[in-house]
């Protein structure tokens, strides 16, 4: 399997002439980088200015068109040629109060339009505390899915984000990633097709950095990253993809 590298801008950067600066050496460096798949995901606005990188976005509404003010939906950002969509991140949880029914909403029509879910779950630092990781990523997963075939599992990427390694540099150790890893495979085998379910990538994101990043690939056996804070520096990003081609 190719690795893959997800950029996740967030709200950043504010104005679109360093956008352009970001995305145009992220290109440059990542040109030649073989056998990792790199996707960006920029706030909205910006996309239809970069070409030549895979596209993803950082959230997608759940109906495809009509009066809900504010929103875009997956059959816009598909027509925009955008592959990916974020679904479910730990911030649209907290600050938008994204319940799992929602993102399962989300899922599904980003399946429906031919975007590739990029679907986030982890735990918060209190839940790990209390010791309900497990539980917790269970309940996001199975409900996430709820009602989603089997087969639409080779078109689905889960992210394994701890909440409390989000932007706050305690990066997960890799051990416990793996673990996490052959568990969220465990509970794909077990409520869908085992064979299928090992095409689903799964990916790491929560303050990975060029000095971590290799271990979540080798050590943690995950399929790739999904990178916030570090996504903004184009060095740092460059070294990130390179080491884990
Ligand atoms: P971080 O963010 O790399 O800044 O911790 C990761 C994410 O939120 O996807």
């Amino acid at each position: 399997m190719k690795s893959i590298i997800i950029a996740n801008w967030k709200c950043n950067p504010v104005e679109e002439k360093e956008a352009i600066n970001l995305f145009e050496s992220v290109k440059k460096g990542v040109k030649n980088i073989k056998n990792t798949h790199i996707v960006i995901c920029p706030p909205f606005v910006y996309m239809p200015r970069f070409k030549g990188v895979d596209m993803g976005s950082q959230d997608v509404f759940f109906e495809e068109k009509g009066a809900y003010t504010g929103e875009i939906s997956s059959l816009m950002l598909k027509d925009l040629g955008c592959k990916y969509a974020i679904i479910g991140h730990s911030e649209r949880r907290k600050y938008f109060n994204e319940t799992d029914d929602l993102v399962n909403k989300k899922i599904k029509s980003a399946l429906k339009s031919g975007l590739i879910p990029i679907f986030c779950v982890g735990e918060t630092e209190k839940e790990r505390k209390n010791k309900e990781t497990e539980k917790v990523v269970k309940r996001q997963i199975k409900k996430g899915l709820e009602g989603i075939l089997s087969s639409m599992l080779n078109n689905l990427i889960i992210a394994y984000e701890p909440v409390w390694a989000i932007g706050t540099g305690n990066s997960c150790d890799t051990a416990e990633a793996r673990k996490m890893n052959l568990f969220i495979k465990k509970i794909l085998s077990d409520n869908c097709n085992p064979q299928l379910s090992e095409k689903t990538y799964i990916l790491y994101g929560g303050s990975v950095n060029s000095s971590n990043a290799m271990g979540y690939i080798k050590e943690a056996e995950m399929n790739g990253l999904l990178v916030g804070g570090a996504s903004l520096d184009s060095n740092e990003f460059i070294k990130i993809a390179k080491s884990a081609a």
